[in-house]
């Protein structure tokens, strides 16, 4: 792959109250920092700590709103629907799917589907779920990412701690098929990511840790606890690595190689 890899966006906005009806200014303020994020233009990038700054890699992959919908008319790349669903269960992806209150997907070898919803729930877990994504390789009708609108984009109804535009960057490196740095293995030091650079550690960290965080012998640096791919607040995440990005290559080199050129 040479130069910038283009990848068009349709964000549908699945809305139940009239405030979750997202503006523009909130989706466009969700572009903007993907644009940053995997490009490494993010403006607090200079908080990674020095001992990481040499792995700090672009990916050289951009995202844009569509402007052709899939019967080739003109299209601000948004579709909105009004829903009855307060909530979207991630385990039958309802929100995918026209039948069950969300909105169907546009083909996903054209475009990166990015469904916005009131809330996500997991029937096994009490807690809301902020985002998910589908990786490479599965079924076109789920393919993509979905978000609640209160961790969306950077302004309107986005709220803090998540309200700096990083769980798409998380689910879309997921997409990427990127998996979390700290291997899926609760707090064991057997699992990985598959990627070189990124140091092994234990669990997920969250907040908004303080340097160095260390678990599986991972002394003096630690836990890479500002990579996008962990569970840190919006505010702590900064960067993806090489390797990263070269596992983010190998996705666009081969499941997503339809959005190459
Ligand atoms: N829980 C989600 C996942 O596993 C996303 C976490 C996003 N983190 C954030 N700081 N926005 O995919
Ligand atoms: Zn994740
Ligand atoms: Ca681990």
């Amino acid at each position: 792959r040479v130069g910038v890899t283009r990848i068009p966006v349709v964000v549908h906005v699945v809305f139940n109250t009239a405030a979750q009806n997202l503006s523009e200014d909130q989706i466009t303020s969700q572009i903007d920092v993907l644009n940053e994020d995997f490009r490494a233009l993010n403006p607090d990038i200079d908080q990674v700590p020095p001992v990481w700054k040499p792995l700090v890699a672009d990916s050289r992959i951009e995202f844009h709103l569509a402007t052709q919908d899939p019967q080739g008319q003109p299209t601000d790349g948004i579709t909105r629907t009004q829903t009855q669903a307060a909530k979207f269960n991630i385990r039958t992806n309802t929100v995918k799917h026209a039948s069950s209150g969300g909105h169907d997907a546009w083909p996903a070898d054209r475009y990166l589907n990015l469904w916005v919803c009131p809330r996500i729930f997991d029937p096994a877990d009490p807690n809301e779920i902020l985002g998910y994504a589908q990786f490479p390789g599965g079924p076109a009708e789920t393919d993509g990412v979905v978000i609640g609108h209160r961790f969306f984009g950077t302004t309107g109804t986005a709220s803090a701690p998540f309200n700096g535009g990083r769980t798409a960057t998380h689910e879309v490196g997921h997409w990427l098929n990127l998996l979390h740095i700290w291997g899926d293995d609760g707090q064991g030091c057997n699992g990985g990511d598959l990627v070189a650079d990124t140091p092994n550690s234990g669990g997920p960290n969250f907040g908004t840790p303080t340097f160095p965080k260390l678990s599986c012998s991972n002394d003096p640096d630690g836990d890479m606890f500002v990579n996008y791919m962990d569970y840190t607040d919006d505010q702590g995440m900064f960067m993806f690595t090489k390797g990263q990005v070269a596992r983010m290559e190998a996705a666009l080199d081969s499941a997503r190689s339809s959005f190459n050129g």
